[in-house]
C-alpha cells in the first residue's frame, strides 16, 4: 500500500491544547496513522497554553492573506509524543497568545473568524513552504472548515488543489456563525458566499462551507451519522447531509498510552482486569481528596463533563434530589454554564456525599475514572463521547443515555447501563438500577467490570477505516477534477 501524505488541521490537540474530546482525537489518530506508515503533519495554532511545550522554530515566514492584506506569522515544529507524526504550530501572538482557546470568561473571542482563517489558510501556505504535497487534507469541525472551501476556490488551480479533503464532524451544533460584513477576512468573494455554500440565513456559516465543499464528510459514530441525517438531530443540515449521501460514522478509539489503569501516573495505584486490587486504593484516594467519607462499600458515581445542555446536565440537576436520597457518593468535575457551576458548588458545601470541582483538572479526571464505581453521561446528544470508553477501560461502569456514540460503545447490562428517554425520571431510574446491581448482584457487577476493561477500544481499527476513507476521497477528488 503506498503511503499517504496527510495534512491534519485542527484547533486543539493533546498534549498541547485541550477543551474537549476533539483534542484527544487529534493527539491520537495522526499517531495511529503515522504508525501505519503514512506521513502525517498536524497543524494547530501556537496558543499561549502550547508555549510550555518546546518546539523548534523554523526559518520560514508564513504569509497568510487575512482580511485586506498579508499577515505574517512564524512556524515551529515538534512531534506528537512517542510518534513520528510532525506537529506544526502556526504562531501569531496577536491572534493566539491569549488566556483561552476559543474564548475566555467574556465569551467567544470576537475575532475568531480571523483566527481560524489564519489557521486554515496558513496550513495550506505552510504546505507550500515545506514542499509538502498532501494527498488528503483532514479537517475537523467549523474552525478548519474553510480549508475545503479554499481548495475548491482560491487554490483550485494550484498543485495543492489536487488534494482531497475530508471533513470530520465532531459536533454539528458548533457551526461558526459570523456577520457577512466580515467576509473580507476570509479572502473569499461574494460569489462563494452566495452560491458556494457559505451563506445561511443571511449570515456566514463556516461549517456549512465545509459540508458543501469537502470531498467526503464523516462523523465519529455510526449512530450519530444516522441521527444527524434526521430533522431532529441535523441542526438544520439534515437535508444537506442526506443529499451528500456519503456521511458515515467512524467510532473514535482511546489512546492506550494515556488512558490505561496499568500505566496511569495520575492514579493512586495501578490495576488491571487481572488484578483489581489497586482500584480500591484509587477509590479511597479519590474519597480522601474530595473530602468524602472513606467507605469502600458505598457506590461512588463520577462525572467529568463540560457543563452544557449537550451533556444533559439539566436533567442531571433535576434528578439529584432522588439520587442523593440513596446511600451513594457523587463526584462531579466540570466547567461550563454558570447556573450549573453555582448549583454544584452550593451542593458541594451543603451535602456530605456530593462533591464538585469546577474547572479543567486533568489529573482529577483520571482519578475519577479510576476511583469511581459508576460514571454518568446523560447526554442530550453525543457524537461519540470518550469518557464512557475511558471509564470502561478503568472498570467504572458507565450509565449513559442511549444516543449517538454512547449507544454504539456501551452494551446494556454487559459493560454499562443505558436509558432512552431524556428525562430526570428515566435517568434516576437507571441510576437506581445500577446501584441495585452494585449492591445486590456483586458477582454480575464484577463480571461487567471485567468485560468492560477487556473490550478492545484502541485506535488501530479506526485508523484503518480512515485510511480507506482517505483513499475513497482521493479517488473521488480525481474524478471531480477530471469531470470539471
Ligand atoms: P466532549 O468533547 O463533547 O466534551 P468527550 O467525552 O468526547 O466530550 O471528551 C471530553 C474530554 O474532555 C475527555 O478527555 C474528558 O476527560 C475531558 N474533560 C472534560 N471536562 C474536563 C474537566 N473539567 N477537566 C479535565 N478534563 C475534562
Ligand atoms: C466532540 C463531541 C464528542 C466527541 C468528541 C471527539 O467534542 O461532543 O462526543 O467524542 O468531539 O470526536
Amino acid at each position: 500500500m503506498p503511503r499517504l501524505n496527510v495534512l491534519f488541521v485542527v484547533s486543539e490537540c493533546v498534549p498541547f491544547a485541550k477543551t474537549g474530546g476533539l483534542a484527544d482525537v487529534a493527539g491520537a489518530l495522526p499517531a495511529a496513522l503515522a504508525e501505519r506508515g503514512h506521513d502525517v503533519r498536524v497543524v494547530l495554532p501556537r496558543y499561549r497554553v502550547t508555549k510550555k511545550h518546546p518546539a523548534r522554530m523554523l526559518d520560514h515566514v508564513l504569509t497568510v492573506p487575512v482580511s485586506f492584506g498579508p499577515v505574517f506569522g512564524g512556524v515551529s515544529e515538534t512531534t506528537l509524543p512517542g510518534s513520528r507524526a510532525k506537529v506544526y504550530f502556526l504562531e501569531h501572538d496577536n491572534l493566539f497568545d491569549r488566556g483561552g482557546i476559543y474564548g475566555d470568561s467574556n465569551g467567544d473571542f470576537g475575532d475568531n473568524l480571523a483566527r481560524y482563517t489564519f489557521l486554515s489558510r496558513g496550513a495550506l501556505e505552510l504546505c507550500k513552504l515545506l514542499n509538502f504535497e498532501p494527498d488528503v487534507v483532514h479537517v475537523q469541525d467549523w474552525p478548519t472548515s474553510l480549508v475545503p472551501v479554499y481548495l475548491n476556490t482560491l487554490y483550485r488551480h494550484e498543485p495543492l488543489g489536487r488534494a482531497a479533503s475530508v471533513l470530520t464532524v465532531h459536533n454539528l451544533a458548533y457551526q461558526g456563525w459570523f456577520n457577512k460584513s466580515e467576509l473580507h477576512v476570509t479572502g473569499l468573494g461574494w460569489d462563494t458566499y452566495l452560491k458556494g455554500g457559505l451563506e445561511r440565513r443571511d449570515t456566514i456559516n463556516v461549517l456549512q462551507g465545509g459540508l458543501v465543499h469537502a470531498t467526503i464528510v464523516n462523523t465519529v459514530s455510526p449512530t450519530y451519522a444516522t441521527e444527524i441525517q434526521t430533522p431532529g438531530g441535523g441542526e438544520g443540515f439534515d437535508g444537506l447531509l442526506r443529499a451528500r449521501g456519503d456521511v458515515l460514522g467512524i467510532l473514535n478509539g482511546i489512546d492506550d498510552t494515556i488512558w490505561n489503569p496499568e500505566l496511569d501516573k495520575h492514579i493512586a495505584a495501578p490495576f488491571s482486569a487481572h488484578d483489581l486490587t489497586g482500584k480500591a486504593a484509587c477509590k479511597a484516594a479519590l474519597q480522601r481528596e474530595m473530602g468524602l467519607p472513606e467507605r469502600p462499600d458505598v457506590p461512588l458515581i463520577g462525572m467529568v463533563s463540560r457543563l452544557v445542555t449537550q451533556k444533559g446536565i439539566d436533567i442531571f440537576a433535576e434528578s439529584l434530589g432522588r439520587i442523593l436520597a440513596e446511600d451513594v457518593q457523587v463526584v462531579v468535575l466540570g466547567s461550563g454554564e454558570k447556573w450549573a457551576e453555582d448549583l454544584f458548588l452550593r451542593l458541594s458545601h451543603s451535602t456530605p456525599h456530593f462533591r464538585a470541582w469546577i474547572g479543567m483538572n486533568e489529573p482529577l479526571s483520571h482519578k475519577i475514572e479510576a476511583g469511581a464505581d459508576l460514571f454518568l453521561m446523560p447526554s442530550r446528544y453525543e457524537p461519540c463521547g470518550l469518557n464512557q470508553m475511558y471509564s470502561q477501560r478503568y472498570g467504572t461502569l458507565p450509565i449513559v443515555r442511549a444516543v449517538g456514540g454512547l449507544d454504539d460503545t456501551v452494551d446494556n447490562f454487559v459493560t454499562g447501563f443505558k436509558f432512552e428517554e431524556l428525562s430526570s425520571a428515566a435517568l434516576s431510574q437507571c441510576v437506581e438500577w445500577a446501584l441495585h446491581a452494585y449492591r445486590d448482584e456483586p458477582a454480575h457487577f464484577r463480571a461487567m467490570m471485567l468485560r468492560a476493561m477487556k473490550k478492545p477500544m484502541g485506535w488501530n481499527h479506526a485508523a484503518r477505516q480512515y485510511e480507506a476513507l482517505f483513499r475513497l476521497a482521493m479517488a473521488k477528488r480525481r474524478g471531480h477534477l477530471t469531470d470539471g
